[in-house]
């Protein structure tokens, strides 16, 4: 008998196989989700869930989804999934990541990771417990330009970064005045949470990943509460929800390493913005700044220097293309299929620690601004 010895080692079918997604949510992000997946390579969405029986049959049917549910349980409880991408209002992340990592799913979150700190941190430990990937969609980190800042700090050439300013601020943009947005329970916060947390996590992820150790805050909600603020939309039919959020918030946050942030997030004021978002830089040789004009995608950088002891200032030339779902999930897909291959623990590392200390900060911004003074950000033990 003649036994054929393989020269080359056997390709394993997990490194390719494809992934079976499951999405829930028909709104923007749902549907941005489903469009990414769809267009990625080595993964398929299989199931989609959602409230708006029109909308998931016409998705479903353009899209090529097999399994449509209106409610997320019968989604999560498909044994065929590999992956379970969640787009739905805040208050939801939790219940249904659970759900997800402890039938072995991966799961792809959209930002904040949870209503709370607390509901954050049991999501994180369960895909720790699983070994499972669980990533967030902090896709705004993702734009070319933040990239190339990105890159550009690498070798410090800002000196040390001593303090830094991050807004996201609207003139008149409350997403749904009456709607789950603008409702505590559901939302867990208003323009903070939703848009704040997008730019602590740029300001963050810029600085290095400095440990923010306390907040100092204050939080308003005057346009809100009186109905203004809503860029002329239809109050939702859901109006008879509260607006018991926050459309505007200021915070001072003071960094592990003794640098600061002035944190901003608006929704609705009075003011000569009109959908800007911000990040400043300032380093003890030179600045830099990001300044997003009403999505812009060209001429958002700005570097300062001095030249020869010339105060100058250069505009790298960056445009920014659409697609930060599109990067983000890539990167979360790119993740499971090294960890296929690779032997346990697989995924250390891509549990959502980074952005349980973003929702950690936000609730020491909430804390602060209830109790008007500031107040220590909850660590997790190491
Ligand atoms: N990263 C970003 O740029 C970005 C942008 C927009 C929204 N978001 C986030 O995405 C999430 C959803 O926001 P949105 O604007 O798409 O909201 P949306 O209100 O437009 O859509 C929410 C979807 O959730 C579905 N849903 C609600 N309850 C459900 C249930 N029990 N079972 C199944 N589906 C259910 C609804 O049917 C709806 O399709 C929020 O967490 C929000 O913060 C992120």
């Amino acid at each position: 008998m003649t036994t054929t010895i393989p020269t080359t080692a056997p390709t394993t079918t997990t490194e390719t196989r494809e992934l079976r997604v499951g999405v829930v949510g028909l709104g923007f992000a749902g549907s941005t989700h489903l469009d990414a997946f769809t267009a990625l390579p080595g993964a398929r969405v299989v199931a989609l869930a959602g409230q708006e029986p029109a909308r998931l049959q016409e998705l479903g049917t353009s899209r090529g989804v097999e399994h449509l549910y209106a409610d997320w349980q019968d989604l999560v409880a498909r044994d065929d999934l590999d992956v379970v991408s969640i787009g739905v209002p805040n208050s939801l992340h939790h219940p249904i990541a659970m759900a997800a990592l402890e039938s072995g799913k991966h799961v792809f979150c959209e930002k904040p990771l949870a209503v709370t700190g607390d509901l954050a941190a049991e999501m994180v430990r369960a895909a720790e417990e699983n070994d499972l990937v669980l990533e967030v969609a902090y896709n705004h980190r993702r734009r070319a330009d933040v990239a190339f800042l990105h890159d550009y700090l690498r070798d410090s050439p800002i000196g040390e970064i001593y303090h830094a300013r991050a807004s996201w601020l609207r003139r008149s943009g409350i997403p749904g005045l009456g709607s789950w947005f603008t409702d505590r329970q559901a939302a867990g916060g208003g323009p903070l949470i939703d848009l704040g947390s997008h730019v602590l996590d740029i300001a963050l992820h810029l600085m290095g990943e400095p440990r923010v150790v306390t907040a100092s805050a204050v939080a308003y909600g005057e346009l809100g509460r009186a109905g203004r603020g809503g860029g002329g939309k239809p109050v939702s039919a859901l109006s008879d929800r509260p607006f018991d959020v926050e459309d505007f918030s200021s915070a001072l946050l003071r960094f592990d390493d003794g640098s600061s942030l002035q944190l901003q997030a608006s929704w609705a004021s009075y003011s000569k913005v009109h959908e800007d978002i911000e990040v400043e830089l300032l380093g003890a040789t030179g600045g830099a700044r990001l300044h997003v004009d009403d999505y812009s995608t060209d001429g958002t950088l700005t570097l300062y220097s001095d030249v020869n002891g010339a105060p100058t200032v250069s505009k790298p030339a960056v445009h920014v293309p659409s697609g930060h779902h599109q990067s983000v999930i890539a990167e979360f897909l790119a993740t499971i299929r090294a960890g296929e291959g690779a032997s346990a623990p697989r995924y250390a590392g891509h549990h959502g620690s980074y952005a349980l200390h973003r929702s950690r900060v936000v609730d020491a911004i909430y804390e602060s601004a209830a109790i008007g003074r500031e107040v220590e950000v909850q660590g997790e033990a190491r």
